[in-house]
């Protein structure tokens, strides 16, 4: 998928070369490796469930930007910034999701809101999220090196039903959190609960 290039408003000008620049700045070898699956990945959901390719692969390619960002930037941005304090109690898995759209915004100038907020919405999923959200939510998850048994059972279910796909993937998510006795961040625990009764049908 090396011929791919997306339109200049999306990116404020700049070339996917130059993406892969600043995500290569930002990231070790394996998570560029993982940022470009999950672009693949994001662009064929888009297509299979008549999404905009260019913005999930947009999102896809960026979606872990900021996952290797040093605590204490991540810490410095948050008080400086803005940010809800009460952020400062979680980690960088919940960070690189609703504070990592700060720094994308900062060194790359994207702006697309969609874009951002698919980004924003990945670690910590929201009960509103849009098919967008939802296929980077899922294609970080079923990215091909992902071969765990739910990762298998989400990537069988986002043939046919993203909103399942999103489901079984939040329901992983905090069995893990819960399993590691680490802290739930609410707005996971009110994804899940939404989309538990948004699957109703499709588990009954
Ligand atoms: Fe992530
Ligand atoms: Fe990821």
């Amino acid at each position: 998928m090396t011929n791919i290039e997306y339109p200049q408003s999306l990116t404020q000008g700049l070339s996917r070369t130059e993406l892969l620049n600043h995500l290569q700045n930002r990231l070790d070898d394996a998570r560029f490796q993982h940022c470009l699956r999950v672009e693949t990945t994001a662009r064929q959901l888009a297509q299979r469930f008549d999404a905009d390719v260019d913005r999930a692969g947009l999102a896809g390619l960026l979606h872990d930007y900021a996952k290797q960002i040093p605590v204490e930037e991540y810490r410095r941005v948050i008080v400086e910034n803005g940010f809800d304090p009460a952020l400062l109690q979680y980690n960088r898995g919940v960070w690189h999701g609703i504070v990592g759209t700060w720094f994308i915004k900062t060194e790359t100038g994207i702006m697309d809101h969609e874009v951002l907020q698919a980004i924003e919405r990945h670690t910590t999923g929201d009960p509103e999220m849009t098919v967008l959200d939802q296929i980077i939510f899922v294609a970080d998850f079923i990215e091909p090196a992902r071969t765990l048994d739910a990762e298998v059972q989400a990537r069988k279910a986002a043939e046919t039903n993203l909103e399942l796909a999103s489901f079984i993937e939040m329901k992983n998510t905090l069995q893990y959190l819960i399993g590691s006795e680490l802290t739930v961040y609410p707005k996971t625990l009110l994804t899940y609960n939404a989309f538990l009764k948004k699957t109703q049908a499709a588990r009954a």
